[in-house]
C-alpha cells in the first residue's frame, strides 16, 4: 500500500517524463496566418432581449438541440465560429449569473484561452455561475482562483507536489485496482450475460485516487471504502446539475434540474464524513501543505477533497467509460492490433516509462479525448480589452466578456484534423505535431502545468495512466466486447 506517511516533507520523487511523443518539437500556436493578415470583423450573434433571449437558448441548449447541436446551428447560421449567445444557466432562480458569452469554437480562438496575459480564471470553472462555496468549506479552492491571486500559486504547487510524491506508487496501486476491478467484472460475467463496470470502475478509481492523492487506504474505514465513491458522485452532481444536460423526460428536466441551484446541506452529511477521513488519515500530505505551501489545514483538507473528488475522480469517472467503450466497440481489428503491441513493447513489468514505449496505445488514448474531451467547456474572462483571431477573421474583445469554448467541436475543427468526425487510432503516432491542438486539459499537450497557468495538474499523469488502463487490459484479455456502461464478453489471454 502507498504510505505518503513514510515520506519526510521535502523528499521528492521524479514526476513521470512526459510521453515521448511530446518531446517532438512541439508547436505551441498553430501555423496560421497572423492576426494582422486577416479581416477585422464585428462578432456576429447577440444575446436577444434580456430573460427571454438566455431563457430561449436555454431551451435549446437543453431541450431542443442540445448542446452539440446548439453550437454546430450557430456556426452554420453565422458563419463563424466566434459569436455572440447565452449559455445556461438562467432565468428563472440564478438572477445573479450573467449567462453572456462569446464562444471559441476553433482550435485557433480556443488556444486564447490558455494566455494568462489576456484572460482572467477567476470562479469561471464551470462559466458565470459558480456552485455554492458551502460546497467546498466556505472556501475559494484552486480550481476557481485566477493565477494573479497569490492562493493559487500555492494550491497549484500542492497539487504538484502531492503527484510527484505519489509517482513511485501510482502504477503498483493502480495495477492491484485494476486486477481487483477485472475480477469483479469477470465474476459477474460468470453469472449473467452481460456486467455492468460502472460500479467497480468508480469503486478502483476512488480507491487508487485516494491511496495516491490522500496517502490513505479508504479499506481502514469500512463506510468510506463502500460508498466513499458514492459519496463524491452526489457532492458532484448537486455543483453540477444546473448545468448539464442529463436527457430525462422534458419538461420535468429544465423544472426539476435547470432552475435553481440544489443547496448543500443534501450532502453535508457525506461532506463531513469525507473531510474527517483525510483529517484522521491524509496526515502527511496536509503536513506538506501546511510546512511547504502555508496553507492551514482546513485549506488543505477542502483542496484536497475537490482535487481528489471533482478534478481526479470526476475526471477519470467520464473518461475511462469511453475509452473502454471506444475500444471494446471497435471492429476494425484495433484490438488485436494493441495486444500486439502491449505484448511485445514496454519490458515485463508495466511502468510510465513502459508505456511510452507503446505509440499505438498512446495515440489510441489521445484521439479518445480527443473525440471525447471530458471537460467540455472551458471558460476565462478578458482580463483587457484585447482582439481575438480565428482562422479567418479578427475581432475585438471587450474586458470583462466571457469567452466560452465548446472541446468536442473545438477538436473536430477541420482546418486542423483530416476527417476530424472519424476514430483515427493512428492519428497522433502518424502525427505528433498534432498534440499541440489537443486541448483536453486547458492547454496543449506539448505545454506543460505551472502556478503560472491553469492547465490540469496531472496533464501527463491522466494520459499515462490511461495508457496503463488499456496495457493491463490487454495483457489479461486478448479481446473485450463491450459499451459505455457494461462488459458482454472478454476472452483471457492464454
Ligand atoms: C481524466 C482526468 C482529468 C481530467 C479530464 C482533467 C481535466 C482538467 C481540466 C479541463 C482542467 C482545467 C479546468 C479549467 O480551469 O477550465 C483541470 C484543472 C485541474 N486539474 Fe485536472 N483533470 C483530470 C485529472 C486530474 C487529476 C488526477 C488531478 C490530480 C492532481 C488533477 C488536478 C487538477 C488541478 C489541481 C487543476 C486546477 C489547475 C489550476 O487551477 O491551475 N486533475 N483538469
Amino acid at each position: 500500500m502507498f504510505v505518503v506517511m513514510s515520506i519526510s516533507p521535502g523528499m521528492s520523487f521524479p514526476s513521470p517524463p512526459s510521453p515521448s511523443s511530446s518531446s517532438s518539437s512541439p508547436l505551441t500556436s498553430p501555423p496560421l496566418p497572423p492576426p494582422a493578415s486577416l479581416p477585422l470583423r464585428t462578432i456576429p450573434g447577440s444575446h436577444g432581449w434580456p430573460l427571454i433571449g438566455p431563457l430561449s437558448d436555454r431551451l435549446d441548449y437543453f431541450w431542443f438541440q442540445g448542446p452539440e447541436t446548439f453550437f454546430k446551428k450557430r456556426i452554420d447560421k453565422y458563419k463563424s465560429t466566434l459569436f455572440r449567445t447565452n449559455v445556461p444557466p438562467s432565468f428563472p432562480f440564478f438572477w445573479n449569473v450573467n449567462p453572456n458569452v462569446v464562444t471559441v469554437l476553433d482550435c485557433k480562438s480556443f488556444s486564447h484561452l490558455f494566455d494568462m496575459d489576456l484572460v482572467e480564471k477567476k470562479n469561471v470553472l464551470v462559466g458565470d455561475f459558480m456552485p455554492s462555496v458551502k460546497f467546498t468549506g466556505d472556501i475559494r479552492v484552486g480550481a476557481y482562483l485566477d493565477t494573479a491571486e497569490p492562493q493559487h500559486s500555492k494550491v497549484k504547487n500542492f497539487a504538484m507536489e502531492i503527484l510527484k510524491k505519489s509517482s513511485k506508487l501510482w502504477v503498483p496501486e493502480l495495477l492491484t485496482d485494476l486486477s481487483t476491478m477485472w475480477d469483479t467484472i469477470e465474476t459477474e460475467l460468470s453469472k449473467n450475460s452481460s456486467a455492468s463496470y460502472l460500479i467497480p470502475l468508480q469503486q478502483f478509481i476512488f480507491s487508487f485516487l485516494t491511496k495516491c492523492l490522500v496517502g490513505a487506504d479508504p479499506s481502514t474505514s469500512p463506510e468510506i471504502a463502500n460508498s466513499g465513491y458514492a459519496m463524491l458522485d452526489r457532492w458532484l452532481a448537486l455543483q453540477l446539475l444546473p448545468t448539464v444536460k442529463i436527457g430525462i423526460l422534458q419538461p420535468l428536466e429544465e423544472i426539476f434540474l435547470h432552475s435553481f441551484a440544489y443547496p448543500f446541506f443534501l450532502v453535508s452529511g457525506d461532506y463531513r464524513k469525507l473531510y474527517k477521513f483525510v483529517k484522521q488519515n491524509g496526515k502527511e500530505v496536509l503536513e506538506i501543505g501546511k510546512y511547504e505551501f502555508g496553507l492551514s489545514e482546513e485549506e488543505s483538507i477542502h483542496n484536497l477533497l475537490f482535487v481528489l473528488g471533482f478534478n481526479a475522480f470526476g475526471g477519470f469517472s467520464v473518461f475511462l467509460p469511453s475509452l473502454i467503450s471506444t475500444i471494446a466497440s471497435d471492429t476494425t481489428g484495433l484490438q488485436q492490433r494493441i495486444v500486439k503491441e502491449v505484448r511485445s513493447k514496454g519490458g515485463s513489468t508495466l511502468s510510465f516509462d513502459s508505456v511510452k514505449e507503446m505509440e499505438l496505445v498512446q495515440s489510441v488514448v489521445y484521439e479518445t479525448l480527443r473525440l471525447n474531451p471530458p471537460v467540455p467547456l472551458q471558460y476565462a474572462r478578458a482580463r483587457k480589452d484585447f482582439q481575438i483571431s480565428t482562422h479567418d477573421s479578427v475581432h475585438d474583445i471587450k474586458k470583462g466578456e466571457l469567452l466560452c469554448g465548446y472541446q468536442p467541436l473545438v477538436m473536430k475543427d477541420p482546418k486542423i484534423f483530416d476527417e476530424p468526425d472519424s476514430f483515427k487510432p493512428d492519428r497522433f503516432k502518424d502525427n505528433k505535431e498534432l498534440l499541440s491542438y489537443l486541448y483536453w486539459s486547458n492547454g496543449p499537450q506539448t505545454g506543460s502545468p505551472t502556478a503560472s497557468n491553469k492547465q490540469c495538474a496531472a496533464k501527463d499523469y491522466v494520459t499515462l495512466t490511461a495508457c496503463l488502463f488499456v496495457a493491463y487490459l490487454f495483457r489479461r484479455y486478448d479481446s473485450i466486447t463491450g459499451s459505455s456502461t457494461s462488459i458482454t464478453a472478454v476472452e483471457k489471454a492464454e
